[in-house]
């Protein structure tokens, strides 16, 4: 597996990886959110690849001016690669990244209750559920990590000393 800085010649296999989690993580009409988000990226962007070459998973980070978050934007692994550790590469990279900010005081994340356990495994707390407040059927869960990076299983390259 390789991560990369996305380029805009993976928007369509980016894409494909968002189709591939409709509509059981996301609803069909996130679609057009997340295409506008990739053709104006408001911070890092990463894919994973596969062996191959083939475009696996991707997701990004972004610090709006001013504030000391980081927020975690349009994480995901295509369906057919769930639970084969692929989640958890694409984060620790993420945080990693993060981590190398000077300043940030936390990460911040909206996500559905499907996938809200994932992300409590890594360290990140439930702030507040709103129900059906992605789409009907899909809960916004607001979750947040604090930072410096403590927890035990991010691997030690990704904490700052
Ligand atoms: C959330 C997501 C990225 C996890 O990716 P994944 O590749 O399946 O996760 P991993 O295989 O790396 O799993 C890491 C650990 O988390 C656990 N885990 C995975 N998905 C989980 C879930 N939905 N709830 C609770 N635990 C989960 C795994 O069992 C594994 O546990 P272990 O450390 O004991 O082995 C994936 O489900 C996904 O892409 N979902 C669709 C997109 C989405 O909803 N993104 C939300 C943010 S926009």
């Amino acid at each position: 597996m390789r991560v990369r800085d996305y380029s805009p010649g993976d928007l369509a296999a980016c894409l494909a990886v968002f189709e591939s989690n409709v509509p059981e993580f996301f609803h069909p009409a996130e679609r057009e959110g997340f295409a506008a988000f990739l053709a104006a990226l408001p911070g890092p962007y990463v894919v994973v690849e596969d062996e191959t070459g083939a475009l696996v998973a991707c997701g990004g980070y972004a610090v709006a001016p001013g504030t000391a978050t980081a927020d975690l934007c349009w994480g995901m692994v295509s369906r057919p690669y769930h639970h084969s550790g692929l989640g958890r590469l694409l984060l620790d990279a993420r945080l990693g990244r993060i981590a190398a900010h000077p300043g940030l005081r936390d990460v911040a994340l909206r996500t559905s209750q499907l996938t809200r356990g994932f992300y409590e495994r890594r360290g990140f707390v439930t702030e507040q559920v709103l129900p059906n407040g992605i789409a009907p059927g899909l809960d916004r869960c607001d979750m947040r990590l604090r930072l410096p990076l403590r927890n035990p299983l991010i691997p030690s390259g990704a904490i700052p000393a």
